[in-house]
């Protein structure tokens, strides 16, 4: 069964001054399909999840989501299109509590007169619901989110996508590699957003997270779209020599 388009990146490109970071890339995302990116470090990642986040525009290309042509030109109209991004530490404002971080840009308003006021309870009650099972232990709406562990933020972030029903969550890991627990974690995370339903698209260096997560793997490789396979078809190896470019190309139509 193919599934519908959600979003589609044709011919993308960004210039940072003299440096192409992405030269012509193309990506389609499929309605709840989880697509990992991978690729070298400096081969165009972060660069396209910030183009499709609405943190950067591109200098070139255009992008359809659900079949009409759209401007991403900020973080606030990707989160009002439902795409979300994920940062493992970042994305969070430390200076917010919980429920201030899941309900921003987002507030709610009671209105009284000509008055208006946030209304704490609606959110924090919303916020506990949203966070619930979402971490072995969960942070208090009212808890200020930089005393929060790592899996603590996540879950934070998770109930944002929740709560927002976004159709598109891109999770961009950090370049470290991840320990073992950590790696554990950020698997339970993406698996929580697969069962919502939502399209991900997983930056990874994590080969056995690519496997086990992703139904489509995507290899940039100096700015340009050298892989886009199906993971089944692909093994490990396939996957290592396009990001070295000792296998030049290898694209499937999504
Ligand atoms: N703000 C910037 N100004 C100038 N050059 C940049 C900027 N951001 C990224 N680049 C360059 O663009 C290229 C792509 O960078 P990008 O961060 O997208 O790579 P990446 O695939 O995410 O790498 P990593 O795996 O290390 O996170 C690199 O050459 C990088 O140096
Ligand atoms: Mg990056």
């Amino acid at each position: 069964m193919t599934r519908p388009v959600l979003l589609e990146a044709s011919d993308i490109k960004k210039n940072y001054g003299a440096v192409q970071a992405l030269r012509g890339v193309d990506l389609t995302i499929r309605a709840g399909e989880t697509i990992a990116l991978v690729g070298d470090n400096g081969a165009g990642k972060s660069t396209l999840v910030k183009i499709l986040s609405g943190a950067i525009r591109p200098s070139s290309g255009t992008i359809k989501f659900n079949g009409k042509d759209v401007s991403i030109s900020s973080t606030d109209v990707a989160r009002s299109l439902g795409i979300e991004t994920v940062y493992q530490d970042l994305g969070l404002c430390n200076n917010l509590n919980v429920a201030e971080n899941i309900f921003l840009g987002r507030e709610e308003i009671r209105k009284l007169g000509p008055f208006s006021f946030l209304n704490k309870r609606v959110m924090r009650d919303k916020a506990a619901v949203a966070l619930s099972g979402l971490s072995i232990n969960t942070p208090h709406p009212n808890a200020n989110v930089a005393g929060l562990s790592g899996g603590q933020r996540q879950a934070v972030a998770i109930a944002r996508t929740k709560l927002w029903r976004s159709g598109l969550v891109l999770l961009d890991e950090p370049t470290a590699a991840l320990g073992v627990q950590e790696t554990k974690r950020a698997m339970d995370a993406v698996r929580q957003l697969q069962a919502e339903g939502v399209s991900i698209v997983l930056i990874t260096h994590n080969m056995p997270m690519v496997k086990e997560m992703s139904q489509r793997v995507v290899v940039l490789r100096q700015g340009t779209k050298v892989g886009d396979v199906p993971t089944s078809a692909a093994s490990g190896d396939d996957i290592v020599s396009l990001i070295t470019g000792a296998r030049q190309q290898w694209i499937e139509a999504a």
